[in-house]
């Protein structure tokens, strides 16, 4: 249940998990601590040396004027951690510009480390969008983030914010100039939002694929040039018993994963693909991804042609989408599902650190068949070496 109250100067927002509510000066601490975490330092404008004092001078200061003159309305983010509400950051309807028949507002999002990867930011800002368009009566938002912050990115697009412009120079990365982005939600937008993306009037533009380099192995963008290569991986026998490749993959299933599946995936951050390629001729190896499902989790897609596994080569491409998962999309979780049994994939997940966590039986879809599957996970800051004896197969020989 969500709602609001108790006034329209001291709103306060909640679905039962997470709150959105006023700072008071009890918050100080708190509100000192999110301007002086090293991520948000690089990503946001924050005052890195903001004391405790100075952060309670512009609760009871700047932020009391913006409730009052109704032009910023900054709330403290809470939510339930270990049973009880705690700060986990900020969220703010900036230049507020209220019209008879709509209006328009900024919306700014500071998280500290123990809010973010938890849902609790996607939470926070769908109270936000129902207090800015049902209860303000505004018609537009706008999100401004810094080219490059992908998980500010990769939040609006969850949220049903659009890219709308590129802008030379609208960002900052360590307090200098960037460039920026700009996301927009609409009220209709919000309104039809259901997990897919409000794009209608929005500007159609190609999201942009991060480089991911390693020593040996590069994640980027597909490209057509992957083509040829990608239909061999893909007609592999093991691909085709251990995925959900289409059976007989042509060119015509390569050019729609690349320029359909792929693209679609990264516009709406629920599929982040990429190819695996050799880091010194760019060949490539196969495809990796992330299908992020649930708010602060996401699951690895991984297919490698014969040709490059037991090099070590899928492993590195792991390592790299996992240091990607956790420290840029700031994810909790990340899971890894095999068919059994699909000892290549397990021993992989292993040597990675991923726990085993279970055999659910007829719970994988083999092509309209239910199949068995391993369920593995690891978390953000668990080491990447095995953490329990190897009890599979040992290596087949040659
Ligand atoms: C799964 C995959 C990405 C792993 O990549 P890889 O390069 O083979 O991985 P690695 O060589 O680093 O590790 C695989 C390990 O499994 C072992 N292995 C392979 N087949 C095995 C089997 N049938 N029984 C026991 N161990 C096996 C390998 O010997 C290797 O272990 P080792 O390094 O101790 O020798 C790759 O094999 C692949 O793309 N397979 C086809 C698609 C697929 O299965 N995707 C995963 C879906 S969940």
């Amino acid at each position: 249940m969500s709602g609001t109250g108790p006034s329209r100067s001291h709103p306060v927002l909640s679905d039962g998990q997470t709150t959105l509510r006023r700072f008071t000066a009890a918050d100080a601490s708190a509100f000192a601590s999110i301007h002086t975490d090293p991520l948000n330092i690089t990503w946001t404008a924050s005052d890195p040396a903001m004391t405790v004092r100075e952060a309670g001078e512009l609760i009871a200061g700047s932020i009391a004027r913006g409730w009052e003159d109704g032009r910023y309305l900054r709330f403290a983010i809470t939510d339930m951690l270990d049973g009880v509400p705690a700060i986990v950051g900020t969220l703010s309807l900036q230049d507020v510009f209220s019209t008879a028949g709509g209006g328009s507002a900024g919306v700014g999002i500071k998280m500290l480390p123990a809010g973010r990867g938890t849902g609790a930011a996607q939470r926070a800002i769908a109270l936000l969008c129902g207090y800015a368009f049902g209860n303000l009566g505004l018609e537009i938002l706008h999100w401004r983030t810094t080219a490059g912050n992908e998980a500010s990115a990769s939040l609006a697009r969850r949220c049903g914010f659009v890219l709308a412009a590129e802008i030379p120079g609208y960002g900052h990365v360590d307090g200098t100039v960037a460039d920026g982005l700009m996301f927009t939600l609409t009220r209709d937008g919000y309104h039809l939002f259901d997990g897919l993306p409000a794009g209608s009037g929005a500007l159609d533009l190609t999201p942009a694929v991060p480089v991911l380099a390693g020593d040996r192995v590069v994640l980027r963008a597909l490209s057509m040039a992957d083509a040829p290569a990608l239909v061999e991986n893909c007609r592999n026998p093991e691909a085709v018993r251990w995925t959900a490749v289409p059976l007989d993959y042509s060119m015509a299933d390569a050019d729609f994963f690349i320029n359909k599946l792929t693209v679609e995936g990264w516009r709406t951050g629920r599929t982040l693909i990429f190819a695996a390629a050799r880091a010194d001729t760019d060949e490539l190896l196969g495809t990796i991804d992330l299908q992020c499902k649930a708010p602060g989790a996401a699951a690895v897609g991984i297919n490698f042609g014969p040709h490059a596994r037991g090099t070590g080569a899928a492993e590195e491409a792991v390592r790299l989408l996992l240091d990607y998962a956790f420290d840029q999309l700031n994810l909790a979780w990340v899971h890894w599902i095999a068919m059994v049994p699909n000892w290549a994939s397990r021993k992989l997940a292993w040597k990675l650190g991923f726990h085993y966590d279970g055999h659910g039986r007829g719970d994988y879809d083999d092509r309209g068949k239910p199949a068995d599957r391993w369920l593995l996970s690891l978390a953000a800051g668990e080491p990447r070496t095995p953490v329990q004896p190897w009890t599979g197969p040992v290596p087949r020989s040659g």
